[in-house]
């Protein structure tokens, strides 16, 4: 009994030995010392023994286990050593490479002139507000005093989503939902996307953008539609900057105009920028009608106000001599990366 003990330790240190893993070496444990072990089976032969041998062999027996415990434990903290280090090699991080570059991005030439713009009127007491995209017929067109058989509709054909609702034209429909729900004094800018059902050129886009003013108080007057779009004008292409009022009609404003600025290139003596006229048109405006007053539920006669709209791209354009529209929608990294 005692000699198959000692051939049992000997097989199982080799054994413990050739392991190279930490699997095979828990495959070894359990075959020396699991239940269906080895020593396991060699124990069940302890009743051949002779009982004055018995305490003898039992003791061998239970040394025999313990040095197989060390062995294993030894081995396993040894092949456990060994893996973390070849996992620490594998791992190991060059420190000395060239780190990747950061791409960082900046606002789209439209966001930087759009801001200017904000800036510009925040300065002046506005509020910025906004409104949907997605428009009813009324907001669009009725309230603003175009009503079903009027040719601006014509003009400004867009994408119907039903008979009552559209994708809006301008972005004056904000106006008639901010007077419906505020009270004057009002002094609002409302800057967003609009749509029509245009062919895509160099200076047309079935989607582009428009920011709409709009002041409603007592008292208002044309002077102050001329003095707050001069100096507008003035701070955006700077402080030689004249403006021109032309008579204009819009169905929502009464008297209206259109709004040039002496160019900013040549300072009015005309140049190939300005097609030699001296003017650059920037945008449309007047004094509120009274018809558009009322249907929002404001008294005509106790309040005025004017009303403008500028498209934002236009501005894009000539603040950055940009010649093609399209350029601002093509996300191409060259143009993006000269704002
Ligand atoms: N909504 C007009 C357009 O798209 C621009 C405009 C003109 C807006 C006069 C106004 C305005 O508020 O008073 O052509």
């Amino acid at each position: 009994m005692k000699k198959r003990l000692e051939q049992l330790k000997e097989n199982a240190l080799l054994k413990i030995k050739s392991a190279d893993n930490l699997s095979a070496l828990q495959e070894v444990r359990v075959a020396y010392l699991g239940k269906k072990g080895e020593l396991t089976a060699l124990l069940k032969g302890m009743k051949d023994v002779s009982p004055e041998e018995r305490p003898i062999i039992g003791q061998f027996v239970n040394e025999t286990r313990e040095a197989l415990e060390d062995l294993f434990e030894t081995a396993k903290a040894q092949l456990r050593l060994a893996e973390l280090k070849v996992q620490l090699e594998e791992e190991v991080i060059d420190v000395s490479l060239p780190a990747k570059k950061q791409k960082t991005g900046h606002r789209h030439p439209n966001t930087i002139a759009l801001e200017e713009v904000e800036r510009i009127f925040i300065g002046m007491g506005y509020e910025i507000v906004e409104g949907p995209e997605v428009e009813y017929d009324y907001y669009n067109f009725e309230a603003l005093n175009i009503p079903a058989d009027h040719p601006a509709k014509d003009e400004q054909d867009t994408f119907y989503i039903n008979e009552k609702v559209l994708l809006r034209t301008q972005t004056s429909p904000v106006q008639v939902r901010i007077m419906e729900g505020a009270k004057p004094p009002i002094r609002i800018l409302a800057p967003g996307r609009v749509f029509r059902s245009d062919e895509v050129d160099a200076t047309h886009s079935p989607s582009f953008h428009q920011i709409e003013g709009l002041v409603i108080d007592k008292n208002i007057t044309f002077a102050d539609l001329k003095g707050t779009l001069a100096t507008f004008a003035k701070e955006l292409f700077g402080a030689d900057t004249k403006v021109k009022f032309r008579p204009h009609h819009f169905p929502f404003t009464e008297p209206s105009a259109e709004v040039d600025v002496t160019c900013f290139k040549c300072g009015g003596k005309g140049c190939r920028f300005c097609k030699n006229s001296g003017w650059i048109e920037i945008l449309g405006c007047g004094m509120v009608h009274p018809k558009v007053l009322e249907m929002s539920g404001i008294d005509p006669e106790e309040y005025s106000g004017f009303a403008f709209g500028v498209g934002l791209e236009r501005i894009a354009l000539l603040k950055y001599e940009i010649d093609d529209m399209r350029l601002l929608y093509e996300n191409d990294e060259r143009f993006l990366r000269q704002f």
